[in-house]
């Protein structure tokens, strides 16, 4: 038996959700890893900042070398947001040969497919699960449970805070300006949420998916989009007259040699699963000429749900590492074999 040492890069709604997942649920991470997953050091802006939950000071530190310099700590979880200094502080952690895992759609949009090519190199990996769809694992369903599959479709609810703020104004008369509030209050939004309410969240997540669905990269900027500012309260209580509901829908579709991708608000009629989807909540359509069409649904944002897919990215790397592949680029013949699943 042996523990995974970890460091945590942000402490916001996201790293407390797998601080404490990591206290409430260490009998099923054992039964699992046989081990446990133990947190070496926590990095964040201001150390004495009042915080959500209890964590011990000595393991907050504001300087990222006392992380690097640690040979203990083999996964470092990106959980700060933003790209800079997120995607620097991956690169490092990378070339320092630890392992990353990351919730971060903006850096894994942009430059994702250079920190595949970056951790290939190294013999270490790079898992991003709770960058689309919070607690939904749609990414290792596509990479995954639908690998033999063709998709041709993915049509999804993937910005919790949009749909929340949508919900508010249909359900309850809420305002824009307040419905993103209590978005916001609860944990589902970004630092800064024009991301979520212009459709640039949306928009890095249906990129990502693209990347692992079609092996294509298609930078999100060069997605058309468009958010939910623009949507009044009386084109809510219209499509409502005309049996519709409101929805940030974004697709991403084969059609014969082209990738459809786009972001939109769109009419859905009431009678269609995704009109039923409220709140925070996700929900991902997906087409494979195989298996036919799939719905996953659930928590979209939020600390738990969201921590508990960076939980299970840590834990198949801790497992992985645990069996000594990945440990070492020069001596692991299965490990390209693993990493090259992720490749877009
Ligand atoms: P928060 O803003 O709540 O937390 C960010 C944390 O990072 C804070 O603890 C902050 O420190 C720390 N931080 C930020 N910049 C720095 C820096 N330069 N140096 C050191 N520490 C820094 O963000 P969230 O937890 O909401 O989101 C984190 C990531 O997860 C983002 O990439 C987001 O897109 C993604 N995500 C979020 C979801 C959600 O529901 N919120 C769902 C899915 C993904 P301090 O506390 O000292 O200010
Ligand atoms: N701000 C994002 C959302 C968080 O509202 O969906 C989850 O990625």
């Amino acid at each position: 038996m042996s523990n995974i040492k970890i460091a945590i890069l942000g402490m916001g709604n996201v790293g407390t959700g797998v601080y404490q997942i990591l206290q409430e649920n260490n009998e099923e991470i054992y039964k699992y890893l046989n081990g446990d997953i133990e947190v070496e050091k926590i990095l964040v802006r201001t150390i004495d900042k009042k915080r959500k939950i209890s964590i011990p000071n000595e393991l907050l530190t504001n300087n990222y070398d006392d992380i690097l310099s640690d040979e203990s700590i083999k996964i470092v979880v990106e959980l700060m947001g933003g790209i800079h200094p997120a995607l620097d502080y991956i690169k490092r952690a990378i070339k320092s040969g630890k392992h990353v895992v990351t919730a971060n759609k903006a850096v894994m949009a942009t430059y994702g497919k250079e920190l595949k090519g970056l951790a290939k190199e190294n013999g270490v990996f790079i898992n991003y699960e709770a960058s689309v769809g919070g607690g939904i694992p749609i990414i290792n369903t596509l990479m995954e449970s639908l690998a033999a599959n063709k998709i041709e479709e993915i049509i999804g609810i993937i910005n919790g805070t949009t749909n929340y703020i949508l919900t508010q104004m249909t359900n309850y008369n809420m305002s824009f300006e307040e419905a993103l509030k209590l978005a916001q209050t609860n944990g589902y939004a970004e630092a800064d949420p024009t991301s979520d309410i212009e459709g640039e969240d949306a928009a890095f997540k249906i990129s990502i998916l693209t990347s692992i669905a079609y092996g294509i990269n298609i930078p999100s900027k060069a997605i058309e989009r468009e958010g939910i500012t623009k949507i009044h309260k009386s084109d809510i209580d219209y499509a409502s007259e005309l049996g519709y509901k409101i929805k940030l829908l974004a697709v991403s579709k084969r059609c014969k040699d082209n990738i459809e991708i786009y972001v939109y608000p769109s009419l859905v009629p009431n009678e269609h699963p995704l009109a039923s989807i409220s709140n925070e909540f996700n929900a991902l359509f997906v087409r494979g000429n195989a298996v036919g069409e799939l719905l996953l649904y659930g928590k979209g944002a939020g600390s738990l749900p969201t921590g508990s897919a960076v939980l299970a990215d840590i834990l198949s790397v801790a497992r992985l590492i645990k069996n000594n592949i990945g440990n070492d680029k020069n001596k692991n013949d299965k490990f390209n074999d693993i990493q090259i699943k992720g490749i877009g």
